[in-house]
């Protein structure tokens, strides 16, 4: 079972993975491949790679099958109300209008069709490739913000994703503080209830805005050429699969739109070259993707954000293949090593070995990566002392200080995650995420004066930045966000 992959199998399996389920694994993502086969093949029950590669190269999968190999293959990444400017968007221009063209549609019909209250004015939305569930909830969330009497909406959000485990995740609605990295503190006080456990349970309310449904992007002719769906977020998905795969995917998303509906990708996936047949509509820190002759869709927007002050509409990059960490260091390898210790091992057999690749030099940027996917998966305990272990090696690592400040966070260690991000400011003094993570911990701490001087600090380095400027290590917030949460909280705590 400990037998290393050759690269000719790795490249077979790739091959069959590619055409049976579109994911696409390029060389630099083959060592954590390797160690998620080896997960899977456990799972399968098999006891060593050659039977269980064999199999999977030889036999048709039933769709339980599937759902056990995508749930080892895939990366389930995600947090709530992730990249806040596309909310903002939606808040704030693509929901009013949608509100007021649904309404302006059923007064036009009104002559013709007798009123039946709710069901006459509806909303459709699909998160496809959900995860565990924080995108649509967010979904529902902003949903709730902004429309007035909602229930007179017929609401639908769609939740998708090929990962079984990552959607009982999502139906039991249940999160720990990890999820709510980034978002805004309104979100969790206002829309969960707090458990035992430092858990968060969503609302009733917004739980039952979405409905979660087992559905593979490659097998989706069902839910496609509908015409029907406002709103598609497709985030954080598309980066995984083949060039091939994306345009059909894409393709296939564009006929489930109605006409003018919009479509989201995260902003590292955007692309004229990729999805050539939507046009981009540029609103304040976000690009969306818009069905609809580009200049009805420019021209309608240009008046609602001329009251902004925004950004003409940006050439559009072609999004680079999947971005990740140059080195085959894989997460899990904590976790197999320990198992795969204690498993019979197979004879070793070096004739089906090829020579081993070269590994490249392993980066700060790589462990970082690798943390966070462990801590992402649960693993919290692994997680820190791989963080501890890195932190060893690389000891000017501000990011890895601030990493182990949240991981000790959601394992409810306040104080250390403080000694943390301490060390994390001690190393890079301009470290923003750093003074603002202090600033958010003193005040769930209640220690408003020691909150306000690591706020003011961020303020302050924030006056050297551009507006929009995305701050690094913060996942996407902008300078402008940041500010804001900072100045309203800042008022919030003068006026109590
Ligand atoms: C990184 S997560 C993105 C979650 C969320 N959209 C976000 O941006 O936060 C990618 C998700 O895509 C799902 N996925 C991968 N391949 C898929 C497929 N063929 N069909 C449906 N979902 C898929 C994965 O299971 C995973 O949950």
């Amino acid at each position: 079972m400990n037998r290393k992959l050759t690269d000719i199998e790795l490249s077979m399996v790739c091959e069959a993975i590619a055409s049976r389920m579109g994911l696409h694994f390029p060389v630099e993502r083959w060592a954590m491949l390797r160690r998620n086969l080896v997960l899977a093949a456990r799972e399968f029950g098999f006891h060593n790679m050659t039977g269980f590669i064999q199999w999977l190269l030889s036999a048709p999968l039933n769709k339980e099958q599937t759902d056990i190999l995508a749930a080892h293959l895939t990366i389930s990444e995600t947090y709530f109300w992730r990249e806040p400017q596309v909310f903002t968007a939606l808040t704030d221009f693509i929901l009013p209008e949608l509100i007021r063209s649904k309404g302006k549609e059923i007064e036009e019909r009104s002559d013709e069709i007798p009123r039946s209250g709710k069901g006459e004015k509806s909303i459709r939305i699909w998160s496809a490739g959900c995860s565990t569930g924080e995108e649509p909830y967010s979904i529902a969330i902003a949903l709730h913000k902004t429309i007035q009497k909602i229930e007179d909406w017929n609401i639908t959000i769609l939740a998708t994703d090929i990962n079984p485990r990552a959607l009982n995740k999502a139906v039991s609605g249940i999160y720990g503080t990890w999820s709510f990295r980034n978002s805004p503190s309104w979100l969790k006080s206002s829309y969960f209830h707090h458990n035992e456990d430092r858990q968060y349970e969503i609302i009733p309310e917004i739980k039952q805005m979405v409905t979660f449904t087992c559905l593979s992007l490659v097998e989706m002719s069902a839910i496609s050429n509908a015409n029907t769906m406002d709103i598609i977020f497709c985030r954080n998905v598309l980066m995984y699969f083949t060039k091939e795969w994306v345009n059909k995917i894409s393709q296939d998303l564009f006929h489930s739109l109605s006409e003018d509906g919009w479509f989201v990708v995260s902003s590292s996936e955007l692309s004229s070259q990729v999805f050539p047949q939507f046009t981009p509509v540029n609103f304040p820190g976000a690009v969306l993707y818009r069905k609809s002759k580009k200049e009805s869709a420019h021209s309608l927007y240009s008046a609602a954000l001329a009251k902004e002050e925004i950004q003409p509409i940006q050439p559009i990059q072609p999004f680079q293949p999947l971005q990740l960490p140059s080195t085959p260091f894989n997460p899990l390898q904590l976790l197999s090593s320990v198992a795969l210790a204690k498993e019979d091992l197979q004879p070793f057999n070096s004739s089906t070995l090829q020579q081993p690749q070269a590994i490249p030099e392993e980066t700060s940027a790589d462990k970082i990566f690798a943390i966070r996917l462990l801590a992402n998966q649960g693993y919290l305990s692994e997680a820190l002392s791989l963080c501890n272990e890195a932190i060893a090696a690389y000891k000017l690592s501000s990011g890895l200080y601030f990493l182990r400040a949240s991981i000790l966070q959601e394992l409810d260690k306040s104080s250390e995650a403080i000694a943390s991000l301490k060390q994390a400011i001690y190393i890079d003094p301009d470290y923003i995420m750093g003074h603002f993570a202090l600033g958010n911990l003193f005040i769930r701490q209640g220690k408003a004066k020691n909150a306000k001087r690591y706020f003011n600090n961020v303020l302050d380095l924030l006056s050297r930045c551009k507006r929009d400027d995305i701050l690094p290590e913060s996942e996407g917030l902008s300078v402008n966000y940041i500010r804001d949460i900072i100045l309203t909280g800042l008022q919030t705590q003068e006026s109590k």
